[in-house]
Parts: structure tokens; C-alpha cells; sequence
């Protein structure tokens, strides 16, 4: 379905080793998947998925949020792409409905107008090269595609939280308002809806044509 490409290796990105050394907890430890779900329901309103919708999941971890997608957009399709593949070996277990792969949104060409939405859902600050990401994410859209990035925290929270971790995602943020626009106007797009309140931070981009 997407193009073949050598798997992303350790030495591209710290991240990929700290995210593998995470996989077979990351279920078990942090927020219960069940209760992520129920928040991101209780924001359908905005992601306004719909029946049939082509997805692109982008950081999609172990797929704790992938098989609610599916639901939501079959017979449309997902695919679920990460760069660990540790994460995605637990993905996989779980049988869920989706494409998955093993790809790094920095660096690989994804395909192009294969979607109408992509979504990074808890990713997004991970992304070494934000504007490359959104390069990589934006071109598989068609022409009236979505680029949402959503988190169930403010951009505060979300920020502190990275610091206090520390290692390889000591220094990820989520970028300011002003670089948000910078970013998705190198790329030809724009800000279309970016709210930041205390338990949601939700991002999305249109074509600017
Ligand atoms: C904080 S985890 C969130 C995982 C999942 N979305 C969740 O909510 O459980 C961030 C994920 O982004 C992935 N990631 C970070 N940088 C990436 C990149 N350049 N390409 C693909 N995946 C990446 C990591 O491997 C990790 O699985």
C-alpha cells in the first residue's frame, strides 16, 4: 500500500531506542487506553471523522487510539505509521483493522492524495523535523484533506510534562501559535482551528489555496 522504504534505524533518531525501551509498558503505565478513548469521543465534534474517510495515523505507538479510528471511519481505511518498531510489534498483536508501518514522518515520502485525513494524535512534539513532518503528512492528503494534531492536555502541560521526562524527548514541545503558521505556510497551508484549554490541545490545517 505505501511505498517500500528501509526501516527508520536507531542511529536516525534517539527517539526511536528510547520509544522501543517503552513498548511493553506503555499499555500498563500512564493514562488507561480506555479512558484516552472516551476523551477523544467526547471530542468528535472537531475530528469530525466520517464513514468512509481515508486516515493516516501518524505516531500511532502501540494503537491504543487506532482501533477506535477504524470504527469511526469503516469502511474507509487506516493506516498507522511509527518509526518504533517495538510500539508497532504490540500494535500488530492486537488485531486491529489497519495498515501498519514502520516509517519515520521526517524523513519518508508517505505517497500522494492517498488520504483525507491525518492525525497526530500525542506525537506531534516527538518530530524532530516539524516542517518536514508536516511536509511528509500534507502531500498524502487529497485536495480537501485534513492535518490535525490533537492532545488531551494544553500545550503548557504538554511542554512541562516533556521537560520533566527528560532524555531523548527532554527538549520536544508543541510548537507556539505564531510557528504553527510559520511552519504550515512554508507548505502551502494554513491554521484552519487551534484550540489550547487546560485538558485539549487540537490543531487544524487546511490547504491554503
Ligand atoms: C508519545 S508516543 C504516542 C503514541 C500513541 N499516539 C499514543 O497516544 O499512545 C509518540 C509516538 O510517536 C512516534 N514517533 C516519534 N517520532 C516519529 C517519527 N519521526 N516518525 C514516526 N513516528 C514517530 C514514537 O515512536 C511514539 O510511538
Amino acid at each position: 500500500m505505501l511505498p517500500e522504504k528501509t526501516t527508520p534505524s536507531v542511529g536516525d533518531d534517539p527517539r526511536i531506542a528510547f520509544f522501543n525501551g517503552l513498548a511493553n509498558r506503555w499499555d500498563t503505565t500512564g493514562q488507561d487506553p480506555h479512558m484516552t478513548i472516551c476523551q477523544v469521543a467526547s471530542h468528535a465534534d472537531r475530528l469530525q471523522l466520517r464513514s468512509g474517510n481515508d486516515l493516516l495515523e501518524v505516531g500511532c505507538g502501540t494503537g491504543q487510539l487506532t482501533g477506535w479510528l477504524a470504527e469511526q471511519v469503516a469502511p474507509g481505511r487506516v493506516v498507522a505509521i511509527d518509526f518504533a518498531a517495538e510500539m508497532l510489534d504490540e500494535a500488530r498483536r492486537k488485531k486491529i483493522p489497519a495498515e501498519f508501518r514502520c516509517r519515520d514522518i521526517c524523513r519518508d515520502d508517505i505517497g500522494i492524495s492517498c488520504f483525507d485525513v491525518v492525525l497526530c494524535f500525542h506525537s506531534f512534539p516527538h518530530f524532530r523535523d516539524p516542517v518536514a513532518a508536516i511536509r511528509n503528512s500534507t502531500r498524502s492528503l487529497r485536495p480537501v484533506g485534513r492535518f490535525l494534531v490533537m492532545h488531551l492536555s494544553s500545550r503548557t502541560k504538554i511542554n512541562a510534562f516533556h521537560h520533566d521526562v527528560g532524555s531523548a524527548v527532554g527538549g520536544d514541545r508543541l510548537p507556539a501559535d505564531g510557528t504553527w503558521h510559520q511552519m504550515l505556510s512554508e507548505v502551502g497551508w494554513k491554521v484552519h482551528d487551534l484550540v489550547d484549554e487546560e485538558d485539549l490541545f487540537f490543531l487544524e490545517a487546511a490547504r491554503a489555496t
